[in-house]
């Protein structure tokens, strides 16, 4: 089998202009969404993410605006920053990038965040209503390959699910949003044994490990969904992702590439989510 590509970068264009479309009549009601982004430093791949927030905000006619505070800001002066902005009622969505310094606790920064306003979905409070299957924010990464596998209607229910990879931003909220719609979810991470084997049983394998090419297609079962979260920079230059393409592509029913794969729904979902707050809902 050769796989379908789920093409991220497809989708994301069609979603945006049909947000565009909603902010325009959202305008008209004199309902004007507003994203914040805080910046704290330097890092590179932060920035440049931060660029492609802001240039997805200004495409659908969402308003933004970049706070940037030097690395040397004190965990106190970033809490009162996010004070001021959970106060101002033009501001719908709030976005402190990350990672942060190591001098500033990166959970105590997420807590301050208004649970209203936390369109990242990273919130205590968003994530216990995650966790009931209560509306919330969904964290982006995993609200966007939800979206693509809801594009291809991929079935989930019933069906056998292997995250690799345990982190609070992806792996976590992913397998929450997979068990929510009945699949049999089994989370592996770095100390797992036999992860070729667990990784075999999968109808839908997520891969989220941060590590190039960790997995190849001796780890995907016949059919299988394969969606690729990792971006990890080649010696060359090129990005690639944490799974290796072109023996996965052979297995897989469906894959994602890197790029043009999840990373684009990543964006595209933290506008949905500031459309939502500036609406004054999440969703389930
Ligand atoms: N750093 C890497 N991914 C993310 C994300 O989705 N949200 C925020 N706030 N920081 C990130």
């Amino acid at each position: 089998m050769t796989a379908e590509l789920l093409n991220g970068r497809e989708l994301s264009d069609e979603l945006k202009e049909e947000m565009k479309h909603e902010v325009e009549i959202l305008k008209q009601q004199n309902i004007h969404p507003h994203l914040t982004v805080i910046l704290v430093g330097d890092n590179p791949a932060s920035k440049s993410y931060v660029k492609g927030k802001e240039k997805a905000c200004d495409f659908t006619g969402i308003s933004s605006n970049l706070i940037e505070l030097p690395e040397s800001v004190s965990e106190q002066e970033l809490l009162q920053v996010i004070e001021g902005q959970n106060n101002d009622k033009d501001v719908h969505g709030i976005l402190v990038q990350l990672p942060l310094p190591d001098h500033i606790d990166e959970q105590k920064v997420i807590h301050a965040i208004s649970p209203l306003k936390d369109v990242d979905g990273f919130h205590p409070v968003n994530i216990g209503k995650l966790v009931n299957g209560e509306e919330t924010f969904l964290p982006c990464t995993p609200y966007g390959i939800l979206t693509m596998l809801e594009s291809k209607n991929i079935e989930i229910e019933g069906k056998r699910a292997v995250i690799i990879g345990r982190s609070n931003i992806v792996g976590k909220p992913m397998g929450l949003l997979l068990l929510e719609r009945n699949a049999t979810v089994t989370y592996c991470h770095s100390r797992t044994q036999n992860l070729r084997e667990l990784a075999l049983e999968a109808d839908i394998l997520v891969v989220a490990m941060g590590r190039e090419h960790a997995v190849d297609g001796s780890y995907v079962k016949e059919g299988a969904v394969v969606i690729d979260v990792g971006i990890n920079r080649m010696d060359n230059g090129k990005l690639t992702g944490d799974v290796e393409f072109e023996s996965a592509k052979e297995k897989a029913s469906y894959i994602t590439p890197v790029p043009r794969g999840v990373g684009p729904m990543t964006i595209t979902m933290l506008l949905k989510n500031t459309i939502k707050a500036a609406k004054g809902l999440s969703e389930k």
